[in-house]
């Protein structure tokens, strides 16, 4: 579903040049939750970032559902981006001025999916990570887990088969981000969607399927 192929990324320090990513190659299928562990500065988001067409490599191939984009425009991204992703980050980024509800109909609404459709689906993905109760609440109401469970079910709305989620659970406490994960991990699977997950938590490796180690930008898979 997601691949990459000995995709490297260098950026300019001063007058250095470092490689953020080094030759990496990882594939993910569908139904598959593919963790990334690695300290600080390790490439970690550089990666995910080039796995989600958000960043160009500076050398190498990614293959999204066995289409490589290595080639394409850049105008053409942002609509890769939108149908095939969904993307989860640390610090949640919802809309505040909408509710949890319409903050999941968004995504549907660049898709036009007609308002009736982006209702129901809303209401049952909110309803399926627990949230049924806390659909008209604003973000500033809600907790952290509550806001990244959201967070979650927006990512998910517009049915993307992969879904990237940076550090889901750093700005959550260990009960919290446990279910976040665990939400994570149950729609992605009922869904079948191919997941990328970077995160230090280590109890994220109970919900991965596959586990790298990223270190100074080369990956080695540990599970
Ligand atoms: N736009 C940029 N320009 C120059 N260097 C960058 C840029 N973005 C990231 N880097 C460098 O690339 C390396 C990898 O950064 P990246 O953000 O991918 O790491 P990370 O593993 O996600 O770290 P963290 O766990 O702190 O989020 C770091 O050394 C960082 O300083
Ligand atoms: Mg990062």
């Amino acid at each position: 579903m997601l691949e990459a192929r000995w995709v490297t990324k260098h950026y300019r320090q001063g007058t250095n040049i470092v490689a953020a990513v080094d030759r990496v190659s990882i594939a993910v299928r569908e139904g598959e939750i593919a963790l990334i562990i690695g300290p600080s500065g390790s490439g970690k988001s550089t990666l995910l970032s080039m796995l989600g067409c958000i960043l160009q490599p500076t050398s190498g191939a990614v293959l999204v559902a066995g289409y490589d984009v290595s080639g394409v425009p850049e105008r053409v991204l942002p609509r890769i981006r939108q149908r095939c992703f969904g993307f989860v980050f640390q610090s949640f980024h919802l809309f505040p001025f909408l509710t949890a509800r319409e903050n999941v109909e968004t995504a549907m609404r660049l898709q036009k999916v007609p308002r009736e459709a982006r209702r129901k689906t809303a209401i049952d993905l909110l309803s399926d990570c627990g949230l049924g109760q806390r659909m008209d609440f604003y973000p500033a109401s809600l907790s952290g887990g509550e806001k990244q469970r959201v967070a979650i079910a927006r990512a998910l709305a517009a049915d993307p088969f992969i879904l990237l989620a940076d550090e889901p659970t750093a700005s959550l406490d260990s009960a919290n981000g446990e279910a976040v994960l665990e939400m994570l991990r149950h729609l992605a699977l009922a869904r079948g969607k191919a997941v990328v997950l970077a995160s230090h938590d280590p109890r994220a490796r109970h919900f991965a399927d596959s586990v790298y180690n990223l270190a100074d930008g080369r990956l080695n898979r540990l599970r």
